[in-house]
């Protein structure tokens, strides 16, 4: 086998990551900076500051990943920066840094998608644990501030290849908890403070229509191969239900104090946030992660039985949720199927990631031209 260490850097949206991963299969050293900070004013994320951030920060991330490993530029192995999909302006700092090092120390550079980034937190953390036998086909489910893909991967000798059985048609689901949340005053990003709140709410007291996939049903053909049916989501839906709730409720002055107040706190504890919740909230905050939850692993599920896999992935920032964990592990079991997280540090952004999905390519010599540049769009197959 050969050993190789690689520098894997990430700046696709709000984190500036670095990290040296050995051989695809143990984290030496994982470093993110997030912006968090930067952009909760403003509710999301902030393309133009996303980018001066990152170009702050990625020199001392870089230099912390190599001080951490015990390495040094002149000893890693390969230097791999993820290419897209993200914000331009963000991709092109992490790349413009990683061409840059490749070229001066003569390194191979590796140019790695996100998503399939995402895919191999779990791959290199069952490696980690010593489980090397999964079986194929696998589903992955990648799942998002702004993803929501279905993969079927396999793996041929040293090349990866993947097949998407589904998106969204809207919304991500990441994006939905950072919209819900947004509207109702609770702070960027949605995910973890919905989750926190959602604990004390009724998940039962507000139902939502199960998401109706318009023009044709999710179950339709894939019209280039009529054999692959499709599994597609959609979320735009359940935020705009979310927000005529409000208005039937007429929840919006509570909002509004909400915000006044949280706003007047430096750093709002869960305390703070229960204080300043009344129970239709926290109740209509359970019922939409229920919603949100039962969706991504019904559909998931159902995907899973269409295409007789013999696992299942989940990652992606979503999939740090506690309860979507727990449902897919339930619906899973009753499948007799396996199913595999990241640790929850790996699920949200992160460069060991990177530095993992970049091992094949190393090994394969799937080497990037200093010439390449940053996808926005880009697409995993
Ligand atoms: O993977 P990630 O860090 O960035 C993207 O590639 O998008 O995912 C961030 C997304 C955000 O939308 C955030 O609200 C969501 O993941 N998220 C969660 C949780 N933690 C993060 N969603 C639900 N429950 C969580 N615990
Ligand atoms: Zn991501």
């Amino acid at each position: 086998m050969t050993e190789a260490y690689i520098l894997g850097i990430e700046s696709s949206c709000d984190e500036t990551a670095a990290a040296v991963v050995r051989s695809g299969e143990q984290v030496v050293s994982n470093v993110v900076f997030s912006q968090i900070a930067t952009h909760q004013p403003y509710g999301g994320v902030v393309p133009e500051l996303a980018s001066r951030e990152h170009l702050r920060a990625i020199v001392p991330v870089v230099r912390k990943a190599l001080a951490d490993a015990g390495q040094s530029y002149q000893s890693v192995d390969a230097w791999a920066v993820t290419q897209g999909p993200g914000l331009a302006g963000a991709l092109l700092v992490g790349i413009s840094y990683a061409k840059a090092l490749a070229f001066a120390l003569e390194k191979p550079l590796i140019a790695v998608n996100h998503l399939e980034g995402h895919i191999h937190a779990v791959l290199l953390e069952e490696r980690q644990k010593g489980n090397l036998e999964l079986n194929f086909p696998l589903l992955a489910l990648v799942v998002s501030g702004g993803h929501t893909h279905l993969y079927l991967a396999a793996q041929r000798g040293e090349t990866w290849s993947y097949t998407n059985i589904g998106r969204t048609r809207d919304d991500a689901a990441g994006e939905a908890f950072d919209k819900v949340a947004k509207l109702l005053a609770l702070g960027y990003p949605g995910g973890p403070i919905i989750e926190r709140l959602a604990a004390h709410g009724n998940p039962r007291a507000v139902v939502f229509p199960p998401a109706q996939i318009k023009h044709a049903d999710r179950k339709e053909r894939n019209r280039s191969k009529p054999s692959e049916p499709r599994f597609d989501f959609s979320y735009s839906g359940i935020k705009t239900a979310v927000l005529r709730y409000v208005e039937q409720h007429q929840l919006e002055s509570s909002i509004a104090a909400r915000r006044r107040n949280l706003a007047s706190i430096e750093r709002p504890k869960l305390e703070d946030y229960l204080a300043n919740c009344d129970r239709e909230t926290l109740d209509l905050v359970a019922s939409f992660e229920r919603a949100m939850v039962e969706d991504l692993v019904a559909k998931t599920l159902a995907a899973a039985a269409e295409y007789a896999v013999a696992g299942l992935l989940v990652t992606g920032g979503v999939a740090a949720n506690g309860d979507l964990r727990e449902q897919f592990k339930r619906e899973a079991a009753k499948e007799g199927l396996p199913v595999y997280f990241p640790s929850r540090l790996l699920s949200t952004d992160n460069a060991a990631m990177i530095a993992a999905a970049a091992y094949p390519k190393f090994k394969a010599r799937d080497f990037a031209p200093l010439e390449f540049s940053a996808e926005a769009a880009l697409r995993l197959e």
